[in-house]
């Protein structure tokens, strides 16, 4: 195990393209999130301009009462945030209505939050 840490951390560092990023979005998270400025929500909230904006930032959507919370908190997204909420949606924010993110390792947590980092 000790061998293959560097590896792994290699590996995990490694730039996750934003391209990559987009057909992970669109397989697992775009049947209910729209990047697309001025889209309506769905059955999610709106994430276009995701980073950089505050949690439950969508003025059209009714968000649960822990990411309400978190916005009077004055919880913002930024992609250390993101990162971690993808590794588990519910540790970070307890009740929330999404769920898992249903992402499979680093890999995919990174390209989305870098895909979701390059959409305005
Ligand atoms: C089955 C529908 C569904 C899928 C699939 C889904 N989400 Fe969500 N997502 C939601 C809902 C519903 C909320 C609002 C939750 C609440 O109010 O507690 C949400 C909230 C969010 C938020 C917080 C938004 C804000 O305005 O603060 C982020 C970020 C997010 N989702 C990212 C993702 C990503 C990235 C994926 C794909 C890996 C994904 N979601 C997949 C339904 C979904």
């Amino acid at each position: 195990m000790r061998r293959l840490l560097p590896v792994l951390a290699a590996l995990a560092a490694a730039p996750a393209g934003a391209e990559e990023g987009a057909a992970v979005f669109e397989a697992r998270c775009a049947s209910c999130h729209s990047v697309a400025a001025g889209a309506p929500s769905g059955a999610g909230p709106s994430l276009a301009g995701l980073i950089g904006r505050e949690v439950a930032g969508d003025p059209g959507y009714d968000y649960s009462p822990v990411l309400r919370e978190a916005r009077q908190r004055g919880d913002v997204w930024d992609r250390a945030r993101l990162v971690r909420f993808l590794r588990d949606t519910e540790e970070m924010y307890p009740g929330l209505w999404m769920g898992g993110a249903g992402l499979r390792g680093e890999g995919e947590i990174e390209a989305v939050a870098a895909y979701l980092a390059q959409s305005r």
